[in-house]
């Protein structure tokens, strides 16, 4: 049986006023389902590249990208988008909150864009994004806008905005960035219950050696390759040197 998530020689070689830069070299990777994956790094190893590449943003200049056995890169751009609004929910810095939406149309969103068969009555996907907020302890913000909220209020609508489709996976690029310890910390174990309890796939990067001892699958990226299984991740990316 093939893994949920696989790559397979993964290359992603970007051209830029005449030089070439290899973000990834090669990313030969398994994710099973379930699986709670933090990848770690220096700047510039090329983690925001691949996990784009697995969601379906940033097309590999080689190698493939199965998901549940299905190569992504082969749909159309149609297919694409419907795979990605139906089986991700993305939670990239990109993607930040609409300043002109309240919380509760932030989160809905998603869903009107995908035009979720069997929700298209906006009250059943309003009542969905109630719930959801209060399952984040932001039912009492629900008409506020992303103005009026703190770091932390915004990154916990951001979650149940990625969680509104009800997808399988949600890839994370640095969503505990510029948070305090502590709001960082509410951050990382709601993403613990969200792997816990609502069974989802979890990929994320982050900076923050916080994450270690909640998340199940550590990785680090390095020049365009990944390490998986590293005694010491953390002394892998102070030393440079990651040996498996
Ligand atoms: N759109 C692009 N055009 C040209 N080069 C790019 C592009 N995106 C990324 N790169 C280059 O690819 C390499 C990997 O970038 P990537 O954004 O994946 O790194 P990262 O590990 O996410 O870094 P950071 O921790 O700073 O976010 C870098 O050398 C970067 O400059
Ligand atoms: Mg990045």
């Amino acid at each position: 049986m093939s893994e949920f998530i696989e790559t397979r020689g993964l290359r992603k070689v970007y051209h830029v006023g005449g030089q070439t830069v290899e973000a990834l070299q090669g990313v030969d990777l398994e994710i099973t389902k379930g699986d709670f994956i933090v990848f770690m790094g220096h700047s510039g190893s090329g983690k925001t590249t691949l996990v784009s590449a697995i969601g379906g943003l940033t097309r590999p200049t080689e190698g493939t990208v199965l998901i549940e056995g299905n190569d992504i890169w082969k749909l159309n751009d149609k297919e694409l988008s419907h795979f990605r609004n139906r089986k991700i929910g993305f939670m990239f810095q990109s993607f930040s909150l609409l300043p002109t939406l309240n919380v509760l149309n932030n989160v809905v969103m998603p869903a009107i864009f995908s035009g979720n068969s069997g929700e298209k009555d906006s009250d059943a996907l309003k009542s969905k994004a109630i719930s959801l907020l209060s399952d984040l302890d932001m039912k009492k913000k629900v008409n506020s806008f992303p103005s009026e909220l703190s770091g932390g209020e915004q990154r916990r609508v951001a979650i149940a905005r990625a969680l509104i489709n009800d997808p399988e996976i949600i890839l994370a690029d640095e969503p505990t960035g510029e948070l305090d310890i502590r709001t960082e910390r509410e951050v990382i174990d709601i993403f613990s219950h969200i792997n816990d309890v609502y069974k989802k796939t979890l990929i994320v990067v982050s900076h923050s050696l916080s994450w270690i001892e909640k998340a199940r699958t550590i990785i680090v990226m390095k020049d365009g390759l990944m390490y998986k299984d590293l005694d010491d991740p953390v002394e892998a990316i102070m030393s440079g040197v990651c040996k498996q």
